[in-house]
């Protein structure tokens, strides 16, 4: 496995595998990885002749106050796994590689950045659909994978893709979870033992949600605000509780038939986000 930094010298041997005709798959990630990145991997070893992996933890997409300084870096650790799992090469730039000058330019996904995390973390999304549009225009790949747990991330992505016309196919992967049912992300890392133990009702309160849909009895916003207050009495500060559509993120209602419940809330200072999709037959 190659570990690269430095921008040409990734182009070139991206230029090489090209030349041979060979396909390439890529899995942007900041670090810190778990098993849901390396089922990322997994899956994008299955679909293509090469594998690059970028680690890099984005500025731009972290607001004031929020938790770029702190966010775990782990990288010899990282690179130890992506080994053992057969990455070619993992591209770890700096900073300044990424962002040499004061740039002018930003892409700025309307509508499905705006609501749910778009809300309480403005400028957010701007931030990671800049670096991954700058990241695939220096990968240029065949593939890119992206795991479904950050849901408003991936309909970002999607919409930036097709809009512009990104010759990349976006490959989304289901997310991968603790026995205990709670989603794997680096921010779990965060979690004091207490909170670990509550965390998975993050989980309970979506599977609850989706069983109710299901059942047909209760309008969505009286699930919405059930689950919320299920959520504050665990000792959670919930951010939004939504029952969207899946393919715009908008308020869903009776009579939608494909479905995605988005939560985020907060314990202690650490704020965790999961989804569940929900399809319906009228
Ligand atoms: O999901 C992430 O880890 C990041 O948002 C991404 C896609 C690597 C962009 O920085």
């Amino acid at each position: 496995m190659k570990c690269i930094a430095d921008i040409k010298v990734l182009r070139e041997l991206l230029k090489q595998w090209r030349i041979a005709g060979e396909s390439i798959a890529f899995v942007p990630t900041m670090g810190n990885l778990h098993a849901g990145h390396l089922q990322l991997v997994n899956t994008a070893k299955a679909q293509a002749d090469r594998v690059v992996v970028s680690i890099f933890v984005n500025p731009t997409q972290f607001g004031v106050g929020e938790d770029f300084s702190l966010y775990p870096r782990t990288e010899h650790a990282d690179q130890e796994k992506l080994q053992d799992v057969g990455v070619d090469v993992v591209f770890m730039p700096s900073v300044e590689e990424v962002y040499p000058v004061n740039e002018l330019t930003k892409v700025s996904v309307s509508q499905v950045s705006e609501n749910h995390c778009g809300a309480a973390r403005p400028g957010h999304f701007d931030g990671v659909a800049t670096v991954v549009c700058k990241l695939f225009n220096i990968v240029q790949p065949d593939k890119a994978f992206f795991g479904e747990k950050d849901f408003q991330q991936l309909t970002v992505i999607n919409a930036m893709v097709a809009d512009l016309n990104l010759p990349v196919d976006i490959v989304s992967v289901p997310t991968v979870r603790e026995l205990d049912g709670l989603a794997m992300s680096s921010r779990n890392s965060y979690l004091t033992v207490e909170q670990r133990e509550q965390a998975p009702q993050l989980y309970q309160s979506l599977c609850a949600a989706k069983a109710l849909i299901r059942d047909k009895k209760i309008a969505y916003v009286d699930i919405e605000k059930q689950q919320t207050k299920f959520l504050a009495e665990q000792g959670f500060r919930p951010d939004y509780f939504s029952i969207c559509r899946r393919y715009d993120l908008k308020t869903a209602e009776q009579g939608d038939t494909e479905i995605v419940i988005l939560v985020a809330a907060k314990i202690g200072k650490t704020r965790l986000i999961d989804n569940i999709q929900v399809d319906i037959e009228n």
